[in-house]
């Protein structure tokens, strides 16, 4: 796709290392194009970015784009050999299913066989939003995108940029979340142009992902209908709405075939702890070997006051608010080359079901 172009940058690499005639330069490995960014800031840009988006994914290529609760990278769902690609781009196993986003109900159903009350009542409920069915999949739905399986997991979005894009092409958008397979999910465009920028053609900036965690995956192909990967939706309004509802018992099952321990993980090694003080805390850090500067704290209701502040991130205490930081905090640490982030234990309650599901994956050894 990309074809091999002169680069400045490594021409000055070289020169400054010395040695490397010109003429080798061809001999160097093609460094690609960085990701056109679109904006959606204003009606106007807004537009002409769905028709970017649309034009590409028309061509069966794979772009970029926002959602509520992480970016997603998309390609029409209906393309086999443009789901392929995903699948290449993200380096995720083909043993993975990958969800399906719609932008209607009609949609969502032509992607499924059957239609049960289960499904009735949790779309009517919470779509558009952060809930993924997973449902009996149709012919047309290509084996690539349930990796061979009998169901498709469908999705129909509340951010309304992907919104228009599903409408303006007709088809739906196979999309996992836009990061390498099993790290960090991205919130916002740069966490998307930091992993992938050079692997992709298009990212749109539609802001920071509202919900800020994966969507609740559901299975209601079962009776009771079960929760396979726990999110911001709890399983208390799931039961209220569809009686039938059987919350995950152990969040370590492997439910979902992408539901691999260790997952959502940082670079850095992530512990979650709970400290009395400062000097607690500092000694549980000082066991775990991180170099002086090399740590950081994610509080959220004992804050360190007598640490480097430059140290401790300090985000809200309420589950929706925290869920939508947490992953910029993680890509945060990352950046700085942290070595070790610890994260302030949240509460063992419903509310919390999803965010401590990610911080347990995160925090796995393997
Ligand atoms: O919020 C989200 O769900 C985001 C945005 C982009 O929509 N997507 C996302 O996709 O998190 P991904 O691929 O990173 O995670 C999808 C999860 C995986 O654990 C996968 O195994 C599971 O959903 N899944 C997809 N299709 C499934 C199916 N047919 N049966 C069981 N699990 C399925
Ligand atoms: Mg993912």
């Amino acid at each position: 796709m990309q074809s091999a172009k002169f680069d400045r940058r490594r021409v000055w690499k070289l020169s400054w290392a010395g040695a490397k005639p010109v003429s080798k330069l061809r001999l160097l490995p093609p460094v690609s194009p960085m990701a056109e960014i679109l904006p959606t800031h204003t009606p106007e840009l807004f537009e002409k970015a769905v028709k970017r988006a649309v034009e590409l994914l028309r061509c069966g290529e794979v772009v970029a784009l926002p959602t509520e609760t992480v970016y997603g990278l998309a390609a029409n769902a209906l393309n086999e050999a443009a789901v392929r690609r995903i699948f290449e781009i993200k380096g995720r196993p083909a043993t993975n299913p990958i969800i399906v986003h719609v932008a209607s109900l009609e949609m969502a159903r032509r992607c499924a066989t059957e239609w049960p009350l289960a499904a009735e009542r949790l779309a009517a409920a919470f779509w558009p939003g952060p809930l993924t069915l997973v449902l009996p999949r149709t012919a047309g739905i290509p084996d690539t995108v349930t990796a061979g399986g009998p169901t498709v997991g469908l999705r129909w979005p509340s951010h309304p940029f992907i919104q228009a894009v599903i409408r303006a092409c007709g088809f739906p958008l196979a999309a996992p979340s836009a990061n390498r397979s099993t790290s960090l999910s991205p919130t916002n465009a740069e966490h998307v142009r930091k992993s992938l920028g050079r692997r992709i053609k298009l990212i749109i900036d539609g802001g920071q992902s509202q919900v800020g965690i994966e969507s609740t995956v559901v299975d209601v192909t079962i009776d009771p209908a079960q929760v396979l990967r726990p999110g911001m939706i709890i399983p208390e309004t799931i039961v209220a709405v569809s009686e039938s509802i059987k919350p995950l018992t152990d969040p370590f099952e492997l439910r979902s075939p992408g539901l691999m321990l260790k997952h959502y993980a940082p670079k850095a090694r992530l512990v979650v702890l709970r400290w009395i003080d400062d000097q607690n805390l500092r000694q549980q850090i000082a066991g775990f070997g991180a170099g002086r500067r090399r740590w950081h704290v994610i509080a959220h209701t004992r804050i360190p006051l007598g640490l480097p502040p430059g140290q401790v991130s300090v985000i809200p205490h309420d589950p929706e608010a925290f869920a939508r930081a947490l992953y910029a905090e993680l890509h945060r640490c990352d950046e700085a080359e942290t070595n070790l982030i610890v994260v302030e234990e949240v509460p063992d309650t419903r509310e919390w079901s999803g965010i401590r599901d990610r911080l347990r994956r995160a925090s796995a050894s393997s």
